[in-house]
């Protein structure tokens, strides 16, 4: 599914070059659940945005579920990305004038997928995130950890091929941070691929892969059994 080769990212500030990722090979298989894991300014978030066709690398080799993604064009990129990529990110990114269903709803605008059935299916992607009773809520009348719901919802709708979080669970405590843990592992269970950064040991117990980058070359790359989060009560 992805499949990149000898990648190379320089960055070049002032005067400096930063060689951020230096020829990463890396294969991620279908139905994987992959932690990144490394110091910090090891590389992993400028990894994620390369896997997530937001940012292009220097040299090397990207296969995306067997297309050269390299050679096209920006409006081609984005095409590929919004079907084929959702994004968690530590800060949210949601959209403060929509409430949670408007904002779950916009991949699937962008996909020109009809009104009605946009409706239906982010319906369905909160349903999963247990947040089928906060439809109507503004961002701002909902908590930490169900604006991070929220934006898996807003991930997953459009269901892509893969799932990609960097440091999701930053800005949450423990408790919640479990949650969301749980929802990352139900989804994996039904099949979703997911790639996530996270500096904590714990949080990647949780996957069945660690990937450890350190200065840029992935140091160590571990299969593992994950632990596993139990069901909360109720359910
Ligand atoms: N836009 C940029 N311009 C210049 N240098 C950058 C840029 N983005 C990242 N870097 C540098 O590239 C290296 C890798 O950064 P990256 O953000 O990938 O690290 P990280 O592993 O995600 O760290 P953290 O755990 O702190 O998020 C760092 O040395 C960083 O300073
Ligand atoms: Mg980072």
């Amino acid at each position: 599914m992805i499949e990149i080769k000898d990648i190379e990212k320089i960055y070049h500030l002032g005067g400096e070059t930063v060689k951020a990722l230096d020829q990463v090979s890396l294969t991620i298989g279908k139905g994987e659940f992959t932690s990144i894991m490394g110091p910090s300014g090891s590389g992993k978030s400028t990894l994620m945005n390369i896997l997530g066709l937001l940012d292009r690398f220097d040299s090397g080799q990207y296969l995306l579920n067997e297309t050269d993604v390299s050679g096209l064009s920006d409006a081609q990129t984005a095409r590929i990305r919004n079907k084929e990529i959702g994004f968690v990110f530590q800060s949210f990114n949601l959209m403060a004038r929509m409430n949670v269903l408007e904002n779950v709803m916009l991949p699937l605008v962008y996909a020109k997928v009809p009104h009605k059935e946009r409706v239906q299916r982010a319906t369905e992607a909160l349903e999963k995130v247990g947040l089928g009773n906060r439809l109507k809520h503004m961002t701002n009348e909902i908590s930490g950890g169900q604006k991070q719901r929220v934006a898996i919802a807003r991930a997953i709708v459009n269901d892509p091929s893969v799932l990609m979080a960097d440091e999701p669970t930053g800005n949450l405590d423990s408790k919640t941070t479990e949650d969301i843990m749980r929802i990352f592992q139900e989804l994996n269970e039904e099949g979703t691929t997911i790639v996530m950064v996270t500096h904590e040991p714990e949080m990647a117990e949780y996957t069945k892969r660690i990937v450890y980058f350190r200065d840029g070359i992935i140091q160590k790359d571990v299969e593992q059994t994950p632990k596993k989060i139990a069901k909360r009560e109720g359910e």
